[in-house]
């Protein structure tokens, strides 16, 4: 089955320039998402996952800077358009979960207002029980009651506003669905249910999600393939059966060996609870290659 890519990255890197140095966040990161898939970005902190995704928007902050690469989302060449072309696109086609959320909602403002201000912003003004109807949908959507929007953020428990967030991220029907970390600040039973709705939502919406994290085993429950990034680049992506069944670079394998339910079931029992060595991280830095060892599974060599 030949299937389209919606999201087709090639060769970008992203420079955050220092008065006495240049670091490089992002080093020539090609890969793709396809349509009606959720694809998990995990890698430790630092790694370099929030400034792809942030590359992926054209929207990094300073002193970061895009120095090499293109980003091909649904047909737009997106490094090339303009800044209220991109504005247009982002929400409706793209939207975006911001690490830390939920402390992007306005604390003085109802639930309700931020959808309908979105929606405004947007569409321009609409009619008020046509807005009623798609934030009672939307809510819906991660089984919220409609109740939840005459409310203001901190009468919500943690759960609740995540999902708002997602809520409030798909009430414009995207494409693709961006979501940095969305269940890094949750208690482990929020995070099984957030991410459950995040799945739910996507089949909804037919939309594909970029899920970063960097908890591979909650990433595996609803990821269907899986890019691990070290120091900004790709060690390995394939799907998550793939990836779970044989991974290939050291790196995956120390990742997956530290997960303490498989631990025991696979042989792999390596140093995962010691750190990396200065050898081994140099060894993952310099690798040049992302190299295609089986169709669809792909490795830093
Ligand atoms: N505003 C910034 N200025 C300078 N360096 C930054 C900035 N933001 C991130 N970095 C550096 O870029 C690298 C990747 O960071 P980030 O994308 O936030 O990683 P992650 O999201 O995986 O934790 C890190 O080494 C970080 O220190
Ligand atoms: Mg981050």
């Amino acid at each position: 089955m030949i299937q389209t890519p919606l999201l087709e990255v090639t060769g970008l890197s992203i420079d955050y320039v220092l008065p006495h140095q240049t670091k490089r966040a992002v080093q020539d990161v090609s890969f793709r998402v396809y349509e009606d898939e959720v694809f998990g970005l995990v890698g430790e902190s630092g790694s370099g996952k929030s400034t792809l995704c942030f590359g992926l928007m054209d929207m990094i902050p300073p002193p970061g800077r895009i120095t090499a690469g293109q980003v091909m989302f649904n047909g737009h060449d997106l490094l090339a358009l303009s800044r209220e072309e991109l504005r247009q696109l982002r929400w409706s086609e793209l939207a975006y979960i911001p690490q830390g959320a939920m402390s992007s909602l306005n604390p003085v403002a109802r639930v309700y207002d931020q959808f309908a201000d979105t929606i405004k912003d947007h569409e321009g003004k609409q009619p008020r029980d046509q807005v009623q109807q798609r934030i009672c949908e939307a809510l819906e959507q991660v089984n919220l009651p409609f109740d939840v929007a005459r409310s203001f953020p901190h009468q919500l428990s943690g759960g609740m506003k995540q999902r708002v967030c997602i809520a409030l991220g798909v009430i414009l029907n995207p494409k693709l669905l961006l979501a940095d970390e969305p269940t890094s600040a949750l208690d482990v039973i929020s995070q099984r249910v957030v991410l459950e709705m995040l799945s739910q939502v996507r089949q909804n919406l037919k939309a594909s999600i970029i899920l970063i994290g960097h908890d591979m085993s909650l990433q595996a429950q609803v990821a269907d393939r899986l890019g691990i990034l070290y120091g900004g680049k790709f060690m390995e992506i394939g799907s998550t059966t793939e990836i779970f069944n044989n991974p290939l670079h050291p790196y995956t394998q120390r990742l997956i060996s530290s997960i303490p339910s498989i631990h025991k079931k696979l042989n792999i029992s390596i140093l995962a609870q010691k750190g990396l060595s200065e050898a081994e991280k140099q060894v993952y830095l310099n690798s040049t290659e992302l190299r295609e060892v089986r169709s669809g599974h792909f490795v830093a060599v």
